[in-house]
């Protein structure tokens, strides 16, 4: 297996708090990596040195291999790293459309030196991406304040699409989701991993981690303390094990 992103002694102090002690983390290409751990952890700090919010203190980064230097969010998002932030930064009021390409429109020549929005590239390539993602948002001149909590995480994602997002970073994506929304954002999640998209999925909900991913990292005090394949996990293990930062030992089979 690739790796495509891989952290190597990562260290993030706030003045005086440590919140990331030297993490060592391999990312697998196409993979779900689950990042889980008590309040206090270090979950958002990880991912934001990885997103690029917060520069790392010490340690490397290395995407497919190359070490890297995020000077921006936006730095990693155009190298193919998206993050999909809690109140997924979107306009309420503007459009579908609107939102999948804010602040990276597509343009199209009208006469030498004169451009203009290309309006329905932009609605034709949005519908292409929400289609991708199997997402039943019909419309997508209306404003994303029109939409299901889920169906805008669809909105959100759509616009990683459009940065050719090679890793989606989401941070607690279900914490404020009905049961039937939560179900959407998973199968978006499965349906991501299918298009061999990587997904780094910070999560307090075991039955979600169980649900949607490969492997897990569980984070204690700024380290990593325990790691594995989730495979046969029940959620109550899971949330053992982030207890006490040990792996469940599996049952052995007669
Ligand atoms: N901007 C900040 N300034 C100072 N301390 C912070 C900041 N962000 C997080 N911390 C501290 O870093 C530690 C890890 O926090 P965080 O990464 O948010 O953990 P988690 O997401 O796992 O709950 C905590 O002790 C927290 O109080
Ligand atoms: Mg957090």
């Amino acid at each position: 297996m690739n790796k495509i992103l891989e952290l190597r002694q990562l260290t993030k102090h706030y003045g005086a708090v440590q919140a990331l002690r030297g993490v060592d983390v391999v990312v697998y290409e196409g993979e779900v990596l689950a990042i889980c751990g008590d309040n206090g952890a270090g979950k958002s700090t990880l991912i934001k040195v990885v997103s690029g919010a917060h520069p790392m203190t010490s340690g490397q980064l290395l995407l497919s291999g190359r070490a890297v230097r995020w000077a921006s969010p936006h730095d990693a998002l155009s190298n193919g790293v998206a993050t999909i932030y809690q109140d997924l930064a979107l306009a309420p009021r503007l459009t579908v459309w609107q939102n999948v390409f804010l602040g990276a429109e597509l343009r199209r020549r009208v006469l030498p030196g004169l451009s203009v929005l290309d309006k329905r590239c932009m609605r034709a390539q949005t519908a292409h991406y929400l289609e991708r993602l199997n997402q039943d948002i019909d419309d997508v001149d209306r404003p994303v304040s029109d939409f299901s909590g889920g169906q805008r995480q669809a909105v959100a994602i759509a616009r990683a699409l459009r940065w050719q997002a090679r890793i989606v970073i989401m941070d607690e994506p279900t914490a404020a989701l009905g049961v039937k929304e939560t179900a959407r954002v998973l199968a978006l999640i499965q349906q991501l991993k299918s298009e061999g998209v990587t997904v780094l999925l910070i999560s307090h909900n075991m039955e979600d981690v169980v649900h949607v991913a490969d492997r897990v990292v569980i984070l204690k005090a700024g380290r990593v303390a325990a790691q594995g394949p989730v495979l046969g996990l029940r959620p109550a293990s899971l949330a053992q094990a982030i207890m006490t930062g040990q792996w469940p030992q599996l049952p052995a089979t007669a």
